[in-house]
């Protein structure tokens, strides 16, 4: 069994982007025979960037593992833990921290786009140059053969590599394995307003989102912009809309959308009311799960402490080994 690993930063509920990009392949593997699956929410990143309001953390914890669960995640088929649950992780940056020369850091692309780009943040602090780092410890602890992440992710992964390379020379050893990328396609899907999704334009579906506020926000959603009036011709390729179509609806129901609205025989409208409903009860399927989990969970620490043992004790023996190879 190949061992997967992947994290995520707790920064707010998921929203579709999320589920369609990353977690529905964590719980198809996880439900596979072919992986041995670690999902782990990765709190001490979150820090990197938001040391200055750490209050939010605890609650964004809890959002990312109340919809790890409700899409399937299972603390009994993968192992599930906190990343700050486990100091092993912090020890092991540290000594990896000592064999990664600054540049490769500062090399980074999402280290140089996110200074220049968030004007509001404070970004000159050492744990940010050092994210990276911390990512690799993070794989590297568990063995992992497959690192699950989005295009944007690949520089890093490509830092751990190294890392694991450079570690494995200076000290003539294998006790670290260097991990594979596995790429997942970024998720298509545009936000409502037809840019870039993103929480902070407020046009992204969470999985939690209130059902009305869905349907108002599909209603309302950007279509091909030709379409001006119900009489114009359209094309589903260039619709935001119809991207969502392709994740949601039947071979007959996007033949039928495609066809009307290269022809204006059906409108904007008609086209909508059809995918909705099937968003409106993919997401109920989720919340229904989710409203049970939250009445269990009240607090996410205390939650997963108990699941936490295994990858700490498998952690510590990795730390070992490490300790080991370099003599001290
Ligand atoms: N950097 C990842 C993200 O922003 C989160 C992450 C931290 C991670 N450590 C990881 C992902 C280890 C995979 C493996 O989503
Ligand atoms: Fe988009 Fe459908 Fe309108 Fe065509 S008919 S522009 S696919 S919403």
């Amino acid at each position: 069994m190949k061992k997967v690993l992947a994290g995520m930063r707790p920064t707010g509920p998921l929203h579709l982007g999320n589920y369609f990009g990353a977690l529905k392949n964590f719980v198809e593997m996880q439900n596979s025979t072919d992986y041995d699956t670690t999902f782990f929410i990765a709190d001490w990143h979150a820090l990197t960037t938001n040391y200055e309001d750490p209050q939010d953390i605890k609650g964004n914890v809890r959002e990312v593992l109340l919809d790890y669960l409700a899409c399937g995640i299972s603390t009994e088929k993968s192992r599930v833990f906190i990343q700050s649950h486990n100091p092993y992780h912090a020890e092991l940056f540290l000594i990896l921290s000592m064999v990664t020369p600054i540049t490769w850091l500062e090399r980074t692309p999402s280290y140089k786009e996110l200074r220049e780009n968030i004007a509001n943040k404070d970004l000159s602090n050492y744990g940010f140059l050092g994210y990276p780092v911390l990512q690799t410890a993070d794989i590297v602890l568990y063995d992992a053969d497959l690192v699950p992440i989005g295009v944007d992710q690949a520089p890093h992964l490509e830092i751990s590599r190294e890392i694991v390379r450079r570690f494995n020379h200076l000290y003539n050893t294998d006790v670290l394995k260097e991990p594979q990328a596995m790429l997942s396609e970024s998720s298509k899907l545009l936000g409502t307003d037809g840019r870039k999704m993103s929480k902070s334009y407020g046009n992204v579906i969470m999985l939690k989102q209130d059902i009305n506020q869905v349907k108002k926000m599909l209603k309302t959603m950007k279509t091909d912009e030709s379409r001006q009036r119900r009489t114009d011709a359209g094309n589903p390729d260039i619709c935001p809309v119809y991207d969502y179509h392709k994740l949601f609806s039947t071979d007959a129901e996007l033949a039928e959308c495609a066809t009307g609205c290269r022809s204006a025989s059906i409108g904007c409208i008609d086209c909508k009311n059809i995918l909705i409903p099937h968003i409106v009860a993919f997401l109920e399927g989720i919340q229904s799960k989710r409203k049970v989990l939250e009445a269990e969970i009240s607090d996410p620490y205390e939650f997963l402490a108990p699941h936490s043992t295994t990858s700490t004790e498998q952690a510590g023996r990795r730390v070992d080994s490490v300790r080991r190879a370099m003599g001290i």
